[in-house]
């Protein structure tokens, strides 16, 4: 079945010149590109985006993080894309559970610099896309 998901190189992954190694993984995988695009997010739009972390104790720094520089926001489709998304990035620790051959496990070091983001599910999926591409 054939699903959308929202899909963030963060700014650690743009400054760090990996936009080009995150969309050729997405597309060797055979997941399409639906929306592209580079920007710089607004404070407002990034606490909307994480707001199930808000209140942790890494939230602040994550705010100021993700809309620290430019981040490439693109909405990535094709058969179990949020899934498949989730697979290539591998886990949230770039060390403790991302696995090599993944985003992550290849190129990530600190759980707060782990470069990459995909929607975590359906619901998120939606709530994301709406958020970051509502014209879509
Ligand atoms: P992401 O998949 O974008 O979703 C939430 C983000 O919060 C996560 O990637 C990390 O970048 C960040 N994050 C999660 N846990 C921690 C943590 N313990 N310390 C700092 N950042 C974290």
């Amino acid at each position: 079945m054939s699903e959308r998901t929202l899909v963030l190189v963060k700014p650690d992954g743009v400054s760090r010149g990996l936009v080009g190694e995150v969309i050729s993984r997405i597309e060797r995988k055979g997941l399409g590109l639906a929306a592209l695009e580079l920007r710089t997010v607004d404070r407002a739009t990034a606490e909307q985006h994480y707001a199930e972390h808000d209140g942790k104790p890494f939230f602040a720094d994550l705010v100021e993080f993700i809309t620290g520089g430019p981040l490439v926001a693109m909405v990535v489709e094709g058969t179990r894309a949020i899934a498949a998304f989730r697979q290539l990035a591998g886990g949230t620790d770039p060390v403790e559970k991302a696995t090599p051959g993944t985003i992550r496990g290849d190129f990530g070091l600190e759980v707060q610099f782990n470069l990459v983001h995909g929607s975590d599910s359906p619901e998120s999926a939606e709530r994301e896309i709406k958020l970051w591409f509502p014209n879509l």
